[in-house]
């Protein structure tokens, strides 16, 4: 007997993948289908449209980072199925992080004797890590207000205009006043003098960037603090510091181990670090790590009993996955100090010879300092034709995407291009980058010149036989070429903005 056999839709995909039902119409965007679909169709469709994502390798907006060994490729994904809040059942996971904490936290010279265990958490990245710091800051503060019977509703933060967005965040979230220290052009941070002026009564704490987003430079934290101790001593309060070390925390302590930057200095109470940017793992994990537990206030800790001893814990976010802090291990112990170091060194040393290549074009001023994130940010000499907008969508035709933004509250009409340098941005890129931004200011000069702009009245106007004549009234059209011009500017201008703020940019002043 022979059995025939109708195809149904779904045995369709196996005949023919892009003429198959399901990819000839477009994928479901605002419900969910009716229907399912054969997974390699599924996979197929999605995989299609991520085609359109820009490449994370050329993505030198981010300081996250896209380059792992594949060995730890592998830890990750044998792990990705494992909750990290589930700590009974996955304890050796909950060993690892406590490793990683103590790891850092010896790393940033926490005072601890040799048996005492460093106080600090995994987070998702820096932001919880900031939150979680500043919350801590807070009820401190309130305790000590309310003990003292004194007002306790008006606590406030004094930091740099060059915070990133999660600052402004945790002042909304958690009703802190933030009180900014404007920047000036030449000097992109927060000017340490400034700050402790600004500080009062109601000052939580002091927040110091070590390594800003903008530009890349660390703040005087040394400074800060002994200024802070002087103000401390006159004025009777305590206010302490907390170290934005988003960026610079997995830099400082391999490049300039002199610095004192961290908890050596005695005003330092906590430190937030991103895992996921020079900690060199994806994205996913950030460290909040504190001086000593009573700089934690205890009503905010929940205590886990783990294997026998007490396991504090001060998340947001109940569950998270436990793979960002597979990998965190694994970097530390696969690349020790010294790896970390070569890494580190590798990235500053591209970073100068992007640097010396744009310099050489004569066309660049650079913002960025050579010591601090290895970041290349520069801002044009001339900006009479074109400005950092136009030359950093000229890049994205190469494939390269480097993020154009104002300085921030003080500097705004300063315009810059920045490239973070990560550890997988080769000095090929490098060369490569340079190469490409000469044809671009090239391709820029040789531009059709822009045309004088004709007044209302006189604007051209199309008759039916094909002749132009000049219109006495507005017609509403864009006619002229700077129109056209200043017209997709301005939407270009306006996607570039969302587009550096999406990508971790410095979007807390760009999206006004
Ligand atoms: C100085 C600074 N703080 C905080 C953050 C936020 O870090 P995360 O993306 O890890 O939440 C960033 C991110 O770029 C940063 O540069």
């Amino acid at each position: 007997m022979v059995l025939s056999k109708t195809f149904s839709e779904s045995d369709v995909s196996v005949h023919s993948t892009f003429a198959s039902p399901y990819v000839r119409n477009s994928a479901p965007r605002l419900t969910i289908p009716n229907n399912s679909m054969p997974k390699d169709v599924a996979f197929q469709i999605i995989n299609d449209e991520l085609m359109l994502d820009g490449n994370p390798r050329l993505n030198l907006a981010s300081f996250v980072t896209t380059w792992m060994e594949p060995e730890c490729d592998r830890l990750i994904m044998d792990s990705i199925n494992k909750n990290y809040v589930d700590m009974d059942e996955y304890p050796i996971t909950t060993e690892l992080q406590n490793r990683c904490v103590n790891m850092i936290a010896n790393l940033f010279n926490a005072p601890l004797g040799d048996s005492d265990a460093a106080v600090g958490v995994g987070t998702v990245g820096s932001s919880e890590a900031i939150m979680l710091a500043g919350l801590a800051f807070k009820r401190k503060w309130q305790n000590k207000r309310k003990a003292e019977g004194k007002p306790y509703d008006k606590p406030n933060i004094v930091m740099g205009a060059n915070m990133q967005v999660c600052w402004e965040k945790f002042a909304r979230y958690f009703e802190v006043e933030l009180k900014e220290v404007k920047v000036r052009e030449g000097y992109y941070v927060m000017d340490p003098v400034q700050a402790v002026e600004m500080v009062d009564e109601n000052t939580i704490c002091v927040a110091a960037i070590l390594g800003s987003t903008y530009n890349g430079e660390f703040e005087d934290v040394k400074l800060l603090n002994d200024l802070l101790v002087e103000k401390n001593k006159e004025s009777g309060w305590d206010t302490p510091i907390h170290v934005d070390a988003a960026s610079g925390g997995f830099i400082a302590p391999f490049l300039y181990p002199e610095l004192e930057w961290d908890f050596r200095l005695p005003l330092v109470k906590s430190i937030n670090v991103s895992g996921h940017k020079y900690g060199l793992v994806y994205a996913g994990i950030g460290w909040a790590i504190w001086r000593r537990k009573e700089d934690l206030a205890e009503e905010l800790i929940f205590y886990i009993n783990y294997l026998g001893a007490n396991q504090p814990t001060f998340t947001l976010n109940f569950s998270k996955g436990s793979s960002q802090i597979i990998a965190q291990y694994y970097q530390l112990i696969r690349l020790g100090y010294e790896g970390y170091r070569n890494v580190m060194q590798n990235c500053h040393d591209n970073a100068m010879v992007l640097k010396e290549g744009v310099e050489k074009t004569g066309r660049f001023r650079i913002v960025s300092k050579d010591m601090g994130v290895p970041v290349v940010a520069f801002s044009l000499k001339d900006r009479s034709r074109h400005d950092e907008f136009k030359v950093s969508e000229m890049l994205r035709r190469f494939g390269w995407i480097v993020p154009a933004y104002p300085m921030p509250e003080g500097a705004k009409h300063v315009l810059v291009l920045r490239v973070v340098i990560r550890e997988d941005f080769s000095r090929t890129l490098a060369d490569r980058l340079v190469v490409d931004i000469v044809k671009v200011m090239g391709e820029l000069d040789s531009s059709v010149p822009i045309p004088p702009i004709p007044k209302k009245s006189e604007k051209m106007v199309r008759l039916e036989n094909g002749q132009k004549k000049r219109s006495g009234k507005k017609t509403g059209e864009v006619t002229t070429k700077r129109e056209i011009g200043a017209y997709w500017g301005n939407i270009t201008t306006g996607t570039k903005i969302k587009l550096a703020a999406n990508l971790g940019g410095p979007s807390v002043n760009v999206i006004a």
